[in-house]
């Protein structure tokens, strides 16, 4: 079943024409990548699926019902949430803290405080810090437990492991391979391949705007040289 998908959006900032009749889709449990290099149109995409664009046409579709009214705050409540590319990690409020209003805003799920301090047991010994003092891996993290907190069927994720060194992109790469085990959709946004190879099911490669070539992981091993022109700076 297709939990979320956009119909032939078109989305604009102003007059500049940011999307042109996008249509993709995430299946249940499936984890999907969408590819593209910066300025391509991924994060667009992201907040047209979760309400904080609006498309001057086509439609939004929630379990195949017509979603494309709804704002933000309804369509977190359906069961979509959203972790953004600069975390919003409250500064001030302690790690404990950002994730307790996470769970005030959620959902009623399997994701509770204990189970993400299972998932990143660094969040536990950081629990009572500010969240300003977190590392960059840290702060993914913790980004990423708010969004499990509000037991979403699925999460949308914009560029979590950028700028983050391999080890703790491997930690990452885990973590959401067991969310999605656990029967989470995740919807990944990254500029290059590596990531989504190891982990996604299929694959959106983005270019000015629209979408260029999608397929399963499998075909896009095959058209690799092709994909990475697309995707190169
Ligand atoms: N708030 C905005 N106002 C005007 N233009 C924007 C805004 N956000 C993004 N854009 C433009 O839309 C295009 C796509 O941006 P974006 O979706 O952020 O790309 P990506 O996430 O792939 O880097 C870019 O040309 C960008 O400059
Ligand atoms: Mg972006």
């Amino acid at each position: 079943m297709t939990l979320l998908a956009l119909e032939s959006c078109d989305v604009f900032y102003d007059k500049a024409q940011a999307l042109h009749k996008v249509s993709l889709g995430v299946e249940a449990n499936e984890v999907v990548s969408l590819i593209g290099r910066n300025g391509a149109g991924k994060s667009t995409i992201l907040k047209t699926l979760i309400g904080l664009n609006r498309a001057a046409s086509g439609r939004r579709l929630w379990k195949g019902d017509d979603v494309t009214a709804l704002r933000a705050d309804q369509l977190g409540r359906l069961g979509i949430a959203y972790v953004p590319e600069d975390r919003r990690i409250f500064p001030n409020l302690s790690v404990e803290e950002n994730l307790r209003i996470a769970t005030l805003m959620g959902r009623q799920g399997g994701w509770n405080l204990a189970r993400v301090y299972d998932l990143f047991p660094v969040l536990r010994e950081r629990s009572a810090q500010p969240g300003d003092t977190l590392s960059g891996g840290e702060q993914q993290m913790l980004a990423i437990s708010r969004g499990l907190l509000t037991n979403p069927e699925v999460l949308l994720l914009d560029e979590p492991t950028e700028g983050l060194a391999p080890l703790i992109v491997d930690q990452l790469v885990e973590a959401m391979r067991l969310i999605n085990a656990e029967g989470m959709a995740l919807l990944l946004v990254e500029q290059n391949l590596r990531v989504p190879m190891k982990l996604a099911h299929r694959q959106y490669v983005i270019d000015h705007g629209a979408i260029r070539w999608s397929g399963t992981t499998a075909d896009l091993q095959v058209n690799r040289a092709e994909i990475e022109k697309l995707i190169s700076v």
